[in-house]
């Protein structure tokens, strides 16, 4: 008796309901979206390239990664942001290296000047043009890379995912024993499979959500700390 009164009902109400969900979520985010906020305008008055900048202070401060003489390389690089603050770090007698799908402006600071690459990493010729520019064993890498956003969450997130795979799995081409690397992740279950990795692949492996990520984003970033190589299963991997 009751059953056709809750079918009309749920016909009826519940996709304009869930409809109703996700405008005011869709409208909700569009609300605390805010393209130039406090650190977007920060970083137009101290010079930096991007708000992204800020992530990279923040996340160092809790670290303690960067140190003057290192050499360090950032994946995913454009506009710069990090470019400058990891020059800033390693000072004099250090070096960074970047690279990205996208032209970078050249980036300079205190008269030193990151080494800039375009091109995708996922391409052997490029990462052999980064290990070449490297000029052996690298000391941090950094990856800020992220796709392009379709919308599509399933997508993003293995998008998402398969970059952290991708810097995990460059930087044990490149990185010294006992190195770090940090990259960007978004949540979910591909990600937490990479997780597994990094946690096998360093001594310390850690994760942080950042204050000076924007409010509306879900970015995290995984830091792995004492680099002791991949392990062995996926070292084949790498050399295939
Ligand atoms: C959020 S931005 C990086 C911002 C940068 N850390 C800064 O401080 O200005 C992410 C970058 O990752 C780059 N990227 C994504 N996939 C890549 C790939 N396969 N190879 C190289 N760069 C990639 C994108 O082109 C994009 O510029």
């Amino acid at each position: 008796m009751l059953l056709r009164p809750l079918g009309e009902f749920l016909l009826k109400k519940l996709p304009v309901r869930a409809l109703r969900g996700v405008i005011r979520k869709l409208i909700g985010g569009m609300a605390n979206y805010d393209r130039k906020d406090r650190l977007y305008r920060q970083a137009k008055s101290d010079g930096y390239r991007s708000r992204a900048a800020y992530k990279l202070q923040e996340l160092d401060a809790k670290v303690k990664l960067l140190k003057p003489g290192m050499t360090v390389l950032d994946l995913g690089c454009f506009p710069g942001g990090w470019l400058q603050v990891a020059l800033e770090k390693v000072g004099r007698g250090g070096a960074v290296v970047g690279v990205d799908l996208q032209p970078v402006e050249p980036v300079t600071v205190g008269g030193r000047s990151a080494v800039i690459l375009l091109g995708d990493l996922y391409e052997p010729t490029v990462q052999e043009s980064v290990l070449e520019q490297a000029g052996g064993r690298v000391d941090v890498v950094l990856s800020d890379m992220s796709p392009k956003l379709t919308g599509v969450r399933f997508q993003d997130a293995a998008r998402s995912a398969a970059l952290v795979e991708l810097a995990l799995f460059f930087s044990s081409t490149v990185l010294k024993e006992g190195g770090s690397v940090v990259a960007k992740v978004f949540p979910g279950n591909e990600c937490e499979e990479a997780a597994k990795v990094y946690r096998r692949a360093f001594e310390k492996f850690t994760r942080h959500v950042l204050d000076s990520s924007r409010k509306t984003s879900k970015e995290l970033y995984f830091v792995g700390r004492g680099f002791r190589g991949l392990p062995e299963e996926l070292q084949a991997q790498v050399s295939s």
